[in-house]
This record gives C-alpha cells, structure tokens and sequence, in this order.
C-alpha cells in the first residue's frame, strides 16, 4: 500500500501506468476501491491515481474542519508529492463537488473534467437538515448503519436484480469506514459552495457522465451542467444508477476512453 503525507493527513493511494494523468476522485461514504476498475483499463494508456479521501479507506483523519475546499488542497498536495503538474480530474457525486472546488482554486492543475453523478448546485435546507442528522447517527451506531439507509437511492433496480456482487462491495465499501470519517463528510457536503456560477467559468473540455437511473443525481442535473459549460460533452450511462461506474463499467469506461483519447491520444 502506497501512503503518501499532504498537509495533516496520510493519503492511501494508487499511482499505476504512464502518460497523460487520469485522476479519480471516489464519491461519499465509499473508497478508491470503487475504481479499481477504472485503474485496470485505463492504465494501459494513462497514468492513473485513485486515493481514499481524508478519514476514508486507509488514509489518515486529521485534524482540520471538513470543507471540500480542504478536500481540493488535498488533492493539489497529493499532485504536488506525486509530480504531476497538471491531470484530467474525474470526480464521481461528492468526488464531484471536490471537483468544482479545486476548479475554483488550481484551475491551472486542469488539463480536463470528467463531472461523473454529480451537481453543480449546493444542498436545499432540508437536505442539509438529513446530513447532519445523518452524521450524528452513523457517529452514534457505526457506518454499518448507513447501507440500508441509502443503496435504494444510490443503485439501480437492475443492478439489485442482476448484481448482487456490486451491492455486497458497495456495502462492506461504506461499512469498513470510519464513522467519523463518513460524519465529516457529510458536513463537508451540507456546508459546500453553490458552483452553478462557476459553470461558466470552467473553460477546459468537460465530459459529463449520468447513469439513466441516477436518482441522487438526475438527468436533469447532468443537462444544466451540460447547458452551463460551453465545451462540454455528455454520455448517459445506460441501465446504472448514481455508481455508474460500478453500475455499467463497460459503457462508463468506453464514454471516458472515446473523451480521453480524443483530446490526449491525438495522431
Ligand atoms: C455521493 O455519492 O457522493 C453522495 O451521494 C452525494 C450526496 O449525498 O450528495
């Protein structure tokens, strides 16, 4: 196992293959494990960094107060000790939210976006209301409380009925992590900034991934960012829920491969 120290936390990460940088930010309550996919066929022609977030997977807490703006110093830190000067960044629902974050601090570090089940916009009152109360109970009763409480939502029918296997690892993923860790970043979530005006702002190619039965983060989300960044493109991932990359990986891979090669595998 990799670790590597940025800022006051040791990151747990994967550094795997050459070239272009393809960097994969996990989403909310799970780990890099979620790419592993991802790390085995894009390797092969990119180099490829997964990292659990802080109080994630095998990294380090801290001591500082959860912000995604803590989260994109992460990042830069984890880009700054592994010497990469400038990466694609593909941010999955809170990887997402990161995403926006960083943009708005080390846009140069961007050498394109991939915005995967995510939103632009911040949480309503009554969504912030859940989080917190969301984070007292799994800090009260363990993360083993939180699998029943949210894979409805975040996976598809079809992925219950075919896919047993992806609903076991997405659930011992969210259990074997720390409940502060998983307290932490859903305050992290409820306090983030509004990134709708930023949408604008992003002026690098952008590749928006939705699953067709993301009911966290709908269609309609992928098509205001979609609307919102004028050098965009967008995939519906077909059949997935809001883990689209564990949902359909096929189709996931192939919508990132046909963008990455396009804009880095140029003849
Ligand atoms: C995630 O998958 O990262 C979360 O579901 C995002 C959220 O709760 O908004």
């Amino acid at each position: 196992m990799k670790r590597i120290k940025v800022n006051d936390v040791e990151l747990s990460y994967r550094d795997e293959g050459t070239g272009e940088p393809l960097i994969f930010l996990h989403a909310f309550a799970l780990t890099k494990a979620m790419w592993d996919e991802q790390v085995t066929y894009f390797s092969p022609s990119y180099r490829v960094i997964t990292f659990d977030w802080r109080g994630f997977g095998q990294s380090t807490l801290g001591e500082k107060h959860p912000s995604m703006d803590v989260f994109a110093d992460d990042l830069v830190g984890l880009m700054d000790g592994l010497q990469i000067e400038r990466a694609t960044i593909c941010g999955l629902s809170m990887g997402g939210y990161a995403t926006f974050a960083f943009h708005r601090k080390y846009s140069f570090r961007i050498a394109s976006l991939i915005l995967a089940d995510t939103r632009a916009g911040d949480d309503s009152e009554e969504t912030r209301k859940t989080r917190y109360e969301m984070a007292e109970l799994v800090r009260r009763e363990g993360a083993a409380v939180l699998p029943d409480k949210v894979l409805n939502k975040w996976l598809a029918p079809s992925t219950f009925e075919n896919h047993p296997e992806i609903v076991e690892q997405v659930r011992s993923m969210i259990a074997n992590n720390q409940a502060e860790g998983i307290a932490r970043a859903q305050m992290a979530m409820a306090e983030r900034k509004n990134s709708v005006p930023d949408l604008e702002q992003i002026k690098c190619p952008t590749l928006i991934v939705v699953g067709e039965n993301d009911a966290i983060t709908p269609l309609s989300e992928a098509e205001a960012m979609k609307a919102g960044i004028a050098n965009s493109e967008f995939e519906i991932i077909t059949g997935a829920g809001h883990l689209s990359n564990l949902e359909n990986k096929v189709a996931f891979n192939q919508a990132i491969a046909k963008f990455m090669n396009a804009n880095f595998l140029k003849a």
